[in-house]
C-alpha cells in the first residue's frame, strides 16, 4: 500500500530521476529506521548453487546498483543475492538521455543505459564499504571505446580486478545497448571468450586459493540453434552458470502501445520470451550447468513458473521497480 501511493509520484516524473529518487530516499536514516522495525529478516532456506550457499532463491538482477551504492539496503529487502553491475574496467557516461522509460499499461521498461557505472574500482570501494555478508555477484561489461575485438581483455582485467571482492562474476555478453556486444555470444568470439575467461579463472584460483564461480548472461533474442551452440560451449568449457535473460530487442508485444522508443524491454512482455529460453536450456543443459531465471517475473506465479521451467534461482527488477519491496519478499517467502 504504502510503496503504491510512494509510486504515483514517482512515475509523474522521468524514470531514471525517479530510480535514483527512490533510492536514496528508501537509504536515508530515517527509512532506515521504519525498514528495520518493519523489515524484519526472513528467516532462510538454504539452496546450493555453483557451490556456493544462497539464503533463498530470489536474487537482484543486474542494472538496480551499477555501482554497489546501496547493497545493504537491498540485503534488508531479503534478496538471497545482490548481482551489480554492470561495470567496466574505466568509468563511463552511458547514452544520452532521456534513456529508461516506462510501459505502464504492460509493467514494463524499455532502457538504453549503455553501461553508465562508475567503473570496477569505485565498485570495489564500495562493496569493501558494505556490512552485507550474503552473496554478492558481480556483472562485468566493455567499456564503450574497446573494439569487440578487444572486448577479452576489458573482461579479464574486470576479472582479476574483482575476483577477491565477489562471490561470483559474471560476463554479460547480452545488453543490446552496447554497440555489437552481443557478437561475443556466436561462433569463434564466443569460444575464445570463454577459454580466456577460464584461463584467468584458473590463475586466479591458485594465487588466492579461492575459486569464484563465472556466470555467462544471455540475451532472449537468441535462435534455438543459437541456445544450442551457446550451451555445447558452456559444457565444453565449464562455465559455472548461465543467467537467461537480459532484456529483449523484439518490440512486438508492445509494438501497439509504445512504438519508436529504442532499447531493451523488460519485464511481463519479456516473461514468455525468456521463460522459453529457460526451458530450451534446461533440456540441453540436463542439470549439469545451473540456470538464472530472469524476465518478467512480476507475481509469485510467474516466479513459480520460472524454476518449473527449470530455473535453479530467479532474478527480479521491473517487478520491484513497479510492485516494491513487499512483493518481493512475498516471493521469498513462499516461493
Ligand atoms: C533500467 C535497466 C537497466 C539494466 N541494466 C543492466 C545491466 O547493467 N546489466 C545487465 O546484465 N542487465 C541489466 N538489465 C537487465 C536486467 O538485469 C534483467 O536481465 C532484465 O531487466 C529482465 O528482468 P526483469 O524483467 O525482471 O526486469 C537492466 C534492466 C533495466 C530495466
Amino acid at each position: 500500500m504504502f510503496y503504491y501511493l510512494i509510486r504515483k509520484l514517482l512515475f509523474l516524473i522521468d524514470p531514471e530521476t525517479a530510480h535514483i529518487l527512490i533510492l536514496k530516499y528508501l537509504n536515508s536514516k530515517h527509512m532506515q529506521v521504519l525498514m528495520n522495525l518493519f523489515f524484519k529478516p526472513i528467516p532462510s532456506i538454504p539452496i546450493k548453487c555453483m557451490g556456493l550457499t544462497f539464503p533463498n532463491k530470489v536474487g537482484l538482477a543486474a542494472g538496480m546498483d551499477k555501482n554497489g551504492e546501496y547493497i545493504d539496503l537491498f540485503a534488508k529487502i531479503g534478496f538471497g543475492f545482490i548481482e551489480l553491475g554492470t561495470v567496466t574496467p574505466l568509468p563511463q557516461l552511458g547514452n544520452s538521455k532521456p534513456r529508461m522509460f516506462r510501459v505502464l499499461s504492460v509493467e514494463a521498461i524499455i532502457n538504453r543505459m549503455g553501461f553508465n557505472n562508475l567503473g570496477i574500482d569505485n565498485l570495489i570501494y564500495n562493496i569493501k564499504k558494505s556490512k552485507f555478508k550474503g552473496i554478492i555477484g558481480v556483472n562485468i561489461g566493455k567499456n564503450q571505446q574497446t573494439s569487440i575485438e578487444n572486448a577479452i581483455n576489458d573482461y579479464l582485467i574486470c576479472i582479476e580486478k574483482i575476483y577477491v571482492y565477489a562471490n561470483y562474476i559474471v560476463i554479460n555478453i547480452s545488453s543490446p545497448n552496447t554497440k555489437n556486444l552481443r557478437d561475443l555470444q556466436y561462433g569463434v568470439l564466443f569460444k575464445n571468450l570463454l577459454k580466456n575467461i577460464k584461463k584467468k579463472q584458473k590463475e586466479m584460483y591458485h594465487k588466492h586459493f579461492k575459486y569464484v564461480p563465472i556466470a555467462i548472461k544471455i540475451s532472449p533474442d537468441l535462435s534455438k540453434d543459437e541456445i544450442i551452440y551457446i550451451s555445447d560451449q558452456l559444457i565444453k568449457f565449464k562455465i559455472d552458470a548461465v543467467i537467461a535473460t537480459n532484456t529483449t530487442l523484439d518490440h512486438s508485444s508492445i509494438h501497439k502501445i509504445k512504438n519508436k522508443i529504442q532499447g531493451g524491454l523488460s519485464g511481463f512482455p519479456l516473461q514468455k520470451k525468456s521463460n522459453n529460453v529457460v526451458a530450451i536450456l534446461y533440456k540441453l543443459l540436463k542439470n549439469k550447468i545451473p540456470i538464472i531465471g530472469v524476465g518478467g517475473i512480476n507475481s509469485l506465479n510467474s516466479a513459480k513458473e520460472k524454476m518449473e521451467l527449470g530455473a535453479d534461482l530467479i532474478q527480479i527488477y521491473t517487478g520491484l521497480v513497479y510492485h516494491g519491496p513487499k512483493f518481493i519478499r512475498n516471493i521469498i517467502k513462499k516461493l
